[in-house]
């Protein structure tokens, strides 16, 4: 019999790609998502891909009722943590927002987990836990560095749900792995799922990618005095590709190694500028991406990278993808896209 993940916020992005390298690894998946940032379109796309529907509850993980439900209904082998907002601006503008779906929903699912024994756990973490000093360094940033002082409400939410993971290893037997992201972009090839906000995206690609598309009139730079290559803030972008199939060694990892627990950063390596994203971008579209230095973004993270010896050692894989081929991918992604 197929051993059973829970994938929580399924259909956002991450999740459904997610879906898909666990279903095609010998796993069944259950899903769970409010579709507060998504539409059903995203499940349509892993039919396609797959050629079945995974299991879907629609609900919210701050509902403790659904998720007994679901626990109830399927013996569940281990979770696969999502659910959260992630919009390091907004989250200085609704920090409550985020503390409720953040904290409050990891804490029903943990408990859901704890009434049915459910004990192996991978959780999305972010590298926005760390402070912001230790992410300038030039090495990189390593998993022992400092994560106190961490400049926004989003990064606060990962860390306290992370003290929480710590706790949980330490008195409830638990297989943990926390996976510190940098910044995930790109979109499946088929083209079929991806990221697709339903608001104006946050996050840069996204936002780039609509300008090339003639939805919105130019991608506003925040800031281009810092000191990098060109004055605009440098990030490790990873494939979501290349992510979740982290994620699928993780758990491969954990499953041979009870009560355990490791944070561990996920990386690309592939360092890159926001103008250097808007001139790759063009060279894929080819087109002018016109764009506009704007001010400074409030609780905005200096140049981060992530230092990649732990996730090399104890997974023994590296990031495959290149930054072209995920904006490819995240191009034909949005061209698939009715509503564009
Ligand atoms: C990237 C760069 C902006 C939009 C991310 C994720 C977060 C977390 C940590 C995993 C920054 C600049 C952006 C725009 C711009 N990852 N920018 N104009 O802030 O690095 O945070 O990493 O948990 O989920 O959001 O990502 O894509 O918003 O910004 O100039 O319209 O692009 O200043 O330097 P960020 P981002």
């Amino acid at each position: 019999m197929k051993k059973k993940i829970l994938i929580t916020w399924w259909l956002w992005y991450i999740g459904s790609h997610a879906v898909v390298v666990f279903e095609q690894a010998g796993y069944e998946t259950i899903i769970i998502d409010n579709l507060s940032n998504t539409t059903l379109a995203q499940y349509d796309g892993i039919e396609y891909i797959l050629w079945h529907r995974p299991t879907y509850y629609q609900a919210d993980i701050t509902d403790a009722q659904a998720l007994e439900k679901i626990f109830s209904d399927h013996d569940i082998d281990g979770v696969i943590h999502f659910a959260w907002l992630k919009a390091v601006g907004e989250s200085c503008e609704q920090p409550f927002r985020y503390y409720e779906n953040n904290i409050v929903g990891s804490l029903r699912l943990f408990e859901a987990m704890q009434n049915h024994d459910v004990k192996k756990l991978i959780f999305s973490s972010s590298a926005t836990v760390y402070h912001p000093k230790s992410l300038a360094k030039i090495n990189g940033t390593s998993e022992v560095d400092r994560l106190w002082n961490i400049s926004n409400p989003y990064g606060n939410t990962k860390h306290i749900i992370e003290l929480m993971l710590e706790d949980m290893a330490k008195h409830k037997s638990r297989s943990i792995a926390s996976l510190r992201y940098f910044n995930p972009i790109g979109a499946h090839p088929s083209g079929h799922i991806g990221e697709n906000p339903q608001w104006i995206p946050n996050n840069l690609l996204p936002y780039v990618l609509q300008v090339a598309k003639g939805q919105r009139e130019f991608v506003g730079v925040f800031g281009n005095d810092y000191d990098t290559i060109d004055g605009t803030w440098v990030r490790d972008y990873i494939d979501v590709n290349d992510l979740v199939n982290w994620h699928l060694k993780a758990y491969s990892y954990i499953e041979n190694h009870k009560e355990w627990i490791e944070f561990i950063n996920l990386w690309s390596w592939a360092w890159t500028s926001v103008l250097q994203i808007i001139a790759s971008t063009e060279k894929v579209t080819k087109k002018p991406i016109p764009y506009r230095i704007l001010a400074r973004r409030a609780g905005d993270l200096p140049c981060f990278f992530a230092q990649p010896e732990k996730a090399k050692k104890i997974l023994n894989w590296k990031s495959e993808t290149l930054i072209d081929d995920s904006i490819k991918n995240s191009r034909k992604f949005m061209q698939n896209q009715k509503e564009l």
